[in-house]
């Protein structure tokens, strides 16, 4: 039975009775009417007669609302939204020190005010446009394997913008998002962990959405894109975001069940740096060398000039023509 107004109004092509409202959530009809200027004010039109009842018209392009009817799976437990925040990781990490956060725990705001990007570097977080939120797990895994969170996150993410845009996106190692060589998205994995398991883990994604060219900052304008760029369509954050939270459940479950041969093996498959000749800049200096593979941690493998084999756990990789 459906449990909730926006459930209602959405289950229905045509108006719904206030008296309808009523009777399946058990309320009164001041309540009904109570809800339905909640859901108004949080920018549902919704338009109502006295005879017919009520008709959902639009829905906001980013909902807590619309997002939590959707997902109901085992993993996703609560979602919070804020309209503006320093940071969704920051927040994340914050109340999961408190260990008042339950794991499925997901962070969403509008707008960010201090976005933080991989190597200290900053995320461009305005607001109304894009994608900014922090999903807090607490999995039964091993320090080691954090990485397999962020390669299971950057699968979820190019497979639901895939699935929703048309576009072909595919993965830079380690965890860029990319659509015509040029940045979409990225993902910023942080954990607590003890010395045997992980205590918490704090995925941030961030996704380029509905941002014009025009208002990235000029140093990230030749190498940052949008899907309003790319495809010229406005798309709602609400539906990307829930269909990178379904397909983030279900890779979960196949890594619980299956292990990380799967997931590696789809990465590699998205990738858009295996078998390519790569420089990676790692701190103050820089390796080239042909992008062998990934291990199973997630680490790359690069075979350099000499044929030895190097391992990566963190850098910045510049494929090379
Ligand atoms: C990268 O540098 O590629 C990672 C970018 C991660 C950005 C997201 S936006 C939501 C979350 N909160 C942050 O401050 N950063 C991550």
């Amino acid at each position: 039975m459906p449990e909730n107004i926006l459930q209602l109004l959405k289950g229905k092509a045509g108006f719904i009775s206030g008296q309808e409202i009523s009777d399946s959530l058990g309320i009164t009809r001041a309540a009904v009417w109570k809800k339905i200027k909640k859901l108004r004010n949080k920018g549902f039109i919704i338009i109502a007669t006295p005879s017919k009842g009520y008709k959902l018209i639009n829905s906001p392009d980013l909902s807590k609302e619309e997002i939590e009817i959707q997902v109901q799976g085992d993993l996703w437990k609560n979602i919070i939204f804020y309209q503006s925040v320093d940071s969704t990781n920051e927040i994340a990490m914050l109340s999961s020190a408190k260990n008042d956060t339950e794991s499925g725990t997901i962070i969403i705001a509008d707008r960010q005010e201090k976005g933080k990007g991989r190597l200290g570097r900053t995320w461009i977080s305005p607001p109304g446009l894009n994608i900014y939120m922090s999903i807090i797990l607490r999995p039964e895994i091993e320090p080691k394997d954090a990485t397999l969170l962020t390669v299971l996150t950057s699968i979820a993410c190019a497979l639901a913008l895939r699935g929703i845009s048309g576009l072909k996106v595919v993965i830079k190692w380690p965890n860029d998002l990319m659509v015509s060589e040029k940045k979409l998205g990225g993902i910023l994995t942080e954990v607590r962990s003890e010395p045997e398991r992980i205590k918490t883990a704090v995925i941030g994604i961030g996704i380029n959405v509905n941002i014009e060219n025009k208002d990235f900052p000029a140093e990230i304008r030749d190498i940052a894109t949008s899907i309003k760029n790319e495809t010229g369509k406005y798309l709602s954050r609400s539906e990307i975001i829930i269909r990178i939270l379904k397909e983030f459940e279900a890779w979960f479950n196949v890594f619980k069940s299956k292990g990380s041969r799967p997931l590696l093996e789809k990465w590699k498959q998205l990738s858009s740096t295996l078998g390519k000749n790569v420089k990676v800049a790692i701190g103050d200096s820089t390796v080239s060398g042909l992008a062998r593979d990934i291990d199973e941690e997630g680490m790359l493998i690069l075979e350099l000039k000499s044929g030895s084999l190097r391992k990566i756990s963190a850098g910045d990789v510049t494929i090379l023509r």
